[in-house]
Formats: C-alpha cells, structure tokens, sequence
C-alpha cells in the first residue's frame, strides 16, 4: 500500500501523462489532479491547443502539459527540474545572448536569465509568455516574440551567440522545422563561434535526431549528440558549433 502511495507522489506528472491521454479534458482532469495531490492553476482549450498548468500540493512544483506532453516542470522557486532543460542550459552555459525557439513556461529562458544571460523567447502561441510569466516566475528582462519559429528566422536580422530549439506540436517537431534551409538559417542568426542546441524527443539514432544532424552538417555546422536519460522519456540533444570560415 505504502509502495503504491509514494509510485503516485513521485511519478505523478507521468501518471496525469497517461491519463490525458486517454481522458476528456474536463472536470475529470481536477478529480485526477487532486488524486494526485495537484491543482490545476489555468486551463486553455481552444480547439487547436490544451494547456493545463499543474501545482503539486506537496511540493509546490509547477507542470505545463500541452495534451498529454509535458513542456515545462519547475520547482517552488522557479527552478527547472527536467533533466535535458539543465543540459540544454549547460551546453549554453558559455553564451550571453541566447534565441530560445519554443518558450512553453520559459524554464530555460529563466535559467538563462537568471544567470545574467539576455534571451530573446520565441513561440507561436502568444499565451504561453502570459503563463510563463505569471505562473513560472519568467523574469521580466526575457525579451517574448510572438512568432512561427521558421518565420522569425527567416526575417530576422539580428544575431546571438548561441541558439536554442525547443520547438514541439504535441510530443512531435512540427515537420516545417526540418526546410531544407534550417541549417543555412541557424546559422545566419549565429554570430562567429556560435552555438546551436536543438532538442528531439527521441533516441540518438531515431529518424528525427538523424535529419538535425544532417540539416546542421548541410550548413557547416561540427555536430555533437548528447543523450539525456529520465524518467518523463528520453531526449537527445544535438549540438551544432559553428566551424571557423575556410576563407
Ligand atoms: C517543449 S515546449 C518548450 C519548452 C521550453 N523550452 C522550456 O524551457 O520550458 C515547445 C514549445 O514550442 C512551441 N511551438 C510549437 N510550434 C512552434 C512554431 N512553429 N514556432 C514557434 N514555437 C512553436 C509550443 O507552443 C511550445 O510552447
């Protein structure tokens, strides 16, 4: 019984996975919620889009879902506790300015921030920086853009020194990501020595994780993969430097 009780604390945000997955959003979601010691703190459903905040009512800790995928997981304070987030933030850890395609709840923009770094947040769905904001403590110096990730690189003129992708529809990337001038755009919003991480959730060797590798390598970039290991599901980051002009 006791073994039970602590599986439900623990793997919590697993369990409201599945369960979304198979449930109608609705008042089932706050019964479940409350089973699982959470309280829903804000819900969007616009047909093409649910968003539920989470509060764990032991803990304090925050959950963005979008459907059944998990974007966003802080603590009390803000303080992001997915495993590839704190990877992705390492891999930056070097740069100042930093592109962050995809915001969600902003947990790597507020890393960065925090840090003293200057972000420049992009989403598409312009509420996601309300949430963030109001219920993951994004820090008001993060620079929000409401804007389809593709097109904001391929009209913006400014640079950064390193460039984050965190880009998902669902638990999938959304296939307009993969043009064949991603790599070529990448690096055009890279200064000199710039970095790119990008995230897939999914194995090193998985189709996904492939044609990064291969849109970055198009455009010059030296690819490094990282796997990250955790118990919400398994993500390998792909990391493009940028090689130092021939010329
Ligand atoms: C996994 S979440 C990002 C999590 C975030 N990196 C963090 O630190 O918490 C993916 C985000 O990509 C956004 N997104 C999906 N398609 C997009 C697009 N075409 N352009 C910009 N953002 C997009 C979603 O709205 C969602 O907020």
């Amino acid at each position: 019984m006791m073994s039970c009780i602590s599986i439900a604390v623990v793997n919590r945000a697993g369990i409201l996975a599945r369960w979304r997955r198979i449930s109608p959003l609705g008042v089932w979601d706050d019964i479940v919620a409350a089973v699982l010691f959470m309280r829903i703190l804000h819900k969007h459903d616009d047909g093409a889009r649910k968003v539920r905040v989470y509060q764990s009512t032991l803990d304090g800790a925050r959950f963005y879902y979008e459907g059944s995928a998990l974007y966003t997981q802080v603590d009390g304070n803000g303080k992001n506790r997915l495993k590839y987030i704190t990877m992705m933030g390492e891999l930056l850890a070097e740069r100042h300015d930093v592109l962050m395609l995809g915001t969600a709840g902003g947990a790597l923009a507020t890393k960065i921030s925090r840090r003293g770094g200057q972000v420049t947040a992009v989403d598409c769905w312009d509420g996601a920086f309300d949430v963030a904001r109001r219920w993951f403590q994004l820090p008001d110096e993060v620079e929000c853009v409401h804007a389809d990730a593709l097109d904001f690189l391929r009209t913006t003129a400014r640079q950064w020194d390193g460039v984050a992708i965190d880009v998902f529809r669902g638990g999938e990337i959304p296939s307009a990501m993969f043009a064949g001038d991603i790599g070529l755009l990448l690096a055009k919003v890279l200064r000199p020595g710039g970095v790119a991480v990008w995230n897939v959730a999914d194995h090193p060797l998985s189709w996904p994780s492939e044609r990064v590798v291969a849109a970055l390598k198009r455009a010059g970039f030296k690819t490094a993969l990282t796997p990250v290991l955790d118990t919400d599901g398994d993500n390998t980051l792909i990391v493009g430097h940028q090689q130092p002009s021939r010329l």
